[in-house]
């Protein structure tokens, strides 16, 4: 069984070769962005990057950076995964050279305990970076250059780091790493998270600073993909599967094919066939989906993407982004001038660019689709149903 909100890695990650050799040859020239909504399964593709640059002897370093609110902590982070990966000491001399030029491995801590040590390294890396952290890890970086040996970097979470900092430190820090970016050519850097990096750098710094980053889009899964591992589940976990099984889970579930869904409703009929046995069919299906993923399951999943408009959107878009939505919802597209209208009405503003900025983040944040054609849509079926049942409403 597939787990339900932790990266898939080893047997249970599936699929992803196209946007793994993607990044991968990406990687030859820049440092990449990926760009997905929440649960699309970015840290699987990390974890999945991680092995596959490890297992070709590379050094790469995974860092989860959600908890880290200021630039010296965030660069402690890095050095610290830094030093802890077993190839740097194989490939480079880099930890006799951080040990000449910095103080962090004083007092014969190496003779500690293995998780004291650790702590008290990463306590002192911490407190010497947070005197100044632009010259300190100037000097840092100037040693990591000296390693004649790529090194890869894994950052998952990174827009939220940089949402915690204060707008000061986001600013600094950004620029900084823009610079670094330049200026190493031995660093790469994949950056990714679960909020829209493009929402967060334009109040930080502005686009520039992330404008030297390939850009990979990780979408749902094709049909045939998520049609594949639903079978392959249904065959490890012995339930006889037919065609139209998994048809209706994908129905349900509709375009994109989100792997957590997917996940979920699976997870869902084997606590099912656990408590109460009997034959999976359509009807089963039906309501695992409109009682437990419109209910309860997706409540807690949903609900983030109905406050982040209070959080991240000026009150009047907030406003204005919760009218249009409760209208799109109903219908299968609803018309952009209608939209329109209903921005005006909301906000007393008559500015259409303002009115397509709105838009733009809300495309961005994966609340609607790219829209053509002036017509808008949910960017997925599951989150419309979900607004419809508890924002919708047709006056
Ligand atoms: N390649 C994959 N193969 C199989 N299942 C997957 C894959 N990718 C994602 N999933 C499913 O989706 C769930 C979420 O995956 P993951 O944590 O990688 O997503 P994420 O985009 O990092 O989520 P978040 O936005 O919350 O950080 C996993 O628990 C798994 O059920
Ligand atoms: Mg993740």
């Amino acid at each position: 069984m597939l787990p339900v909100g932790n990266p898939a890695i080893g047997n249970d990650f599936i699929n992803r070769e196209k946007e793994i050799s993607l990044i991968l040859s990406f990687l030859e020239k820049d440092s990449v962005l990926l760009i997905a909504p929440r649960r699309f399964g970015k840290t699987s593709i990390m974890r999945k990057l991680e092995k596959e640059l490890s297992d070709r002897g590379e050094i790469c370093v995974f860092l989860e950076v959600e908890n880290v609110n200021s630039p010296h902590l965030f660069l402690s982070e890095i050095i610290m995964a830094l030093i802890e990966n077993e190839k740097l000491e194989q490939k480079t001399k880099l930890i006799p050279a951080f040990k000449k030029g910095f103080n962090w491995f004083k007092e014969n801590i190496e003779e500690i305990g293995i998780s004291v040590f650790k702590a008290k390294l990463r306590g002192n890396i911490q407190k010497d970076l947070e005197s100044n952290w632009m010259d300190i890890s100037k000097q840092v970086f100037d040693i990591i250059e000296e390693a004649e040996s790529s090194i890869y970097f894994i950052i998952d979470e990174f827009p939220i780091a940089i949402e915690k900092m204060n707008q000061k430190d986001g600013e600094e820090f950004l620029h900084w790493f823009r610079k670094l970016r330049q200026i190493s050519v031995n660093l790469r850097f994949i950056v990714g998270g679960s909020v829209s990096i493009d929402r967060v750098v334009r109040e930080v710094g502005g686009m520039a600073v992330i404008n030297d980053f390939a850009r990979v889009r990780i979408g749902g899964f094709t049909r045939k993909i998520a049609l594949d591992l639903i079978e392959k589940v249904f065959e490890e976990e012995d339930w006889e599967y037919e065609t139209p099984l998994g048809d209706k889970i994908l129905e349900c579930i509709g375009e994109n094919y989100i792997p957590y869904f997917i996940a979920i409703m699976l997870s869902a009929i084997k606590e099912e066939k656990i408590l109460r046995g009997g034959k999976i069919n359509a009807e089963l299906i039906e309501n695992i989906y409109n009682f437990r993923i419109l209910g309860n399951e997706g409540k807690h999943y949903f609900e983030h993407y109905y406050r982040r408009l209070r959080i991240n959107y000026e009150s009047f878009e907030e406003k204005a982004a919760k009218a249009i939505l409760k209208k799109v919802c109903e219908v299968d597209y609803y018309s952009i001038d209608l939209a329109y209208d209903i921005y005006k009405q909301q906000t007393a503003i008559d500015n259409y660019e303002q009115f397509k900025d709105l838009l733009a983040n809300l495309s961005n944040d994966f609340y609607i689709e790219d829209y053509h054609e002036n017509k808008l849509n949910f960017h997925s079926k599951i989150l419309k149903d979900w607004w419809r049942i508890y924002h919708g409403g047709v006056e």
